[in-house]
């Protein structure tokens, strides 16, 4: 093995995205659902996402500021202190694509989508029916890291499709446990969209 050692501060901002999203793989994707102050509905994927405790059960993903300024799902977090995460599927790359496509504040992507809404159980903004697992999260905390906010959000409730459930063997009733291989989630790599397709390896001993 022949390494290669690079310094980020050496790098232009682009090669180090490139770097970073071509080597932190696979990335999961949230499509977070928010809420606009005209009361309209706002979607886009962020993959700089991933859980980080269970107790309590929060979440983050960062949100790299444009030039613009914020983006929507920022300002929407700020002001409403809450937002839903859906998981998208490996055959959705198109719709979570298009969800990002940056459209005027109050508009849709949503509804241009086509995609339906049904109202949450536990906070004021809707979840997307077309999307098989949605978590209702509260606002935990905001932490800037140069031109990137990264939001904690606490997740109150879950919907899951009944079908990704497990089954308790014993029983046959279901448990609050997806059979991840059915999920089937959509994951970044690089530019690209890839799926989970190798077979899992077992450890001896899981941590
Ligand atoms: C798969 C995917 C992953 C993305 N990940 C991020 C991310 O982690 N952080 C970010 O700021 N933007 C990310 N984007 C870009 C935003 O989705 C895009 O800027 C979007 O228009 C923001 O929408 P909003 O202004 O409605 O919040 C991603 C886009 C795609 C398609």
């Amino acid at each position: 093995m022949k390494m290669k050692s690079i310094h980020l501060d050496d790098l232009q901002r682009t090669e180090k995205y490139f770097f970073m999203t071509s080597t932190i793989v696979p990335r999961p994707i949230a499509v977070v659902g928010t809420l606009n102050s005209n009361g309209t509905d706002n979607l886009a994927a962020f993959s700089y996402f991933n859980a980080v405790s269970t107790e309590p059960p929060c979440i983050m993903f960062s949100v790299t500021h444009s030039r613009n300024g914020k983006k929507d799902t920022l300002v929407n977090v700020e002001r409403n202190k809450e937002f839903v995460i859906h998981i998208a599927q490996a055959d959705q790359h198109q719709l979570v694509n298009d969800t990002s496509e940056s459209l005027p504040y109050g508009t849709s992507e949503r509804e241009k989508l086509g995609l339906t809404l049904t109202p949450s159980q536990w906070i004021k903004t809707p979840r997307v029916n077309e999307f098989k697992v949605a978590f209702e999260c509260v606002l935990e905390n905001l932490i800037d890291v140069g031109g990137n906010t990264v939001v904690f959000g606490r997740i109150l409730g879950a919907h899951i499709d009944e079908s990704l459930l497990l089954q308790d063997p014993a029983t046959g009733n279901l448990i609050p446990r997806a059979d991840s291989h059915r999920l089937n989630p959509l994951a970044r790599m690089d530019r690209d969209y890839g799926r989970i397709t190798s077979d899992l390896q077992k450890p001896e001993k899981s941590y």
